[in-house]
């Protein structure tokens, strides 16, 4: 459960909304006052980020801008903050091994990611969600549009969340997802990856990626992964980190992730 609280509150009405929040979850109020807000966000490096239309990324021509952004000028953007409702968060949540599980276990290799969560400055980013969504072990998503010829496994859902710590660490413990065809191009196939959601500390900081695994072979033929600019394409490829791995139960993971934060 994510709340978004302005809190350049004014209105009477915006007022009324905001003591209904803090009523039925005080500690809002806390997460508030420990969410300051940024004095001024730094803009977006897109010399890290992939442009909004990319030729060989097809459904981007569709789905991305036409037009030119229209800034929103930062008063209206930059004050409201999410506030996470801990009534909604479990510690399995973090593991994807055991939070779907109906007859047991999920089939596949077993593997804990690990990271940090950043600024831009390097400062850890504590008590920042960290939302993951995957396909399984045979490359199938648990949805009605996907339609691959995989099978689905009864004990994997392939979504989890977690809050970053006091030092910004997550974890998580999931299966290692499979390559699947995705119809873009010829004969195209999506390298192995995990697909990663943040809030930062404003609306702004907000961002969706995907993490890859080292070696994979796909990675030079994926036009998502290609059109990242090169100089950043890498640090969408976690280490492969034996100190994480856990001796005859799962391979380690590193994936640091930085966001978007205060221009000073
Ligand atoms: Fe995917």
């Amino acid at each position: 459960m994510v709340f978004i609280v302005n809190t350049e509150v004014k209105t009477q009405r915006q007022k009324k909304t905001l003591n209904a929040i803090l009523t039925r979850f005080p500690f809002c109020r806390d997460a508030m006052t420990t969410s300051p807000l940024l004095p001024a966000l730094a803009s977006r490096d897109w010399q890290s980020h992939p442009p909004y239309q990319a030729p060989g990324y097809k459904s981007t021509l569709t789905r991305g801008p036409q037009q030119p952004l229209v800034v929103v000028p930062s008063r209206l953007g930059e004050p409201s903050v999410p506030v996470f409702g801990l009534d909604g968060l479990r510690d399995i949540d973090r593991d994807l091994t055991r939070n779907a599980r109906r007859n047991g276990e999920p089939l596949g290799e077993r593997i804990r990611v690990v990271g940090r969560v950043l600024d831009t400055h390097g400062r850890p980013l504590p008590h920042t969600l960290v939302e993951l969504w995957q396909a399984n072990a045979a490359g199938r998503y648990v949805h009605k549009v996907d339609q691959h010829d995989a099978p689905l496994d009864p004990n994997f859902l392939g979504a989890g969340r977690c809050l970053t710590d006091t030092q910004g660490r997550y974890e998580f413990l999931t299966i290692k997802p499979g390559a699947y065809p995705w119809g873009n191009h010829p004969n195209a196939w999506r390298p192995q990856h995990l697909h990663f959601s943040l809030f930062g500390q404003a609306m702004p900081c907000r961002l969706v990626t995907q993490m890859y695994f080292p070696g994979d072979p796909l990675l030079a033929y994926d036009p998502i992964y290609l059109e990242v600019p090169e100089k950043a394409r890498t640090s969408l490829v976690a280490d492969f980190a034996l100190e994480e791995t856990r001796e005859g139960f799962a391979l380690g993971y590193v994936f640091d992730i930085v966001l978007r934060g205060a221009s000073t």
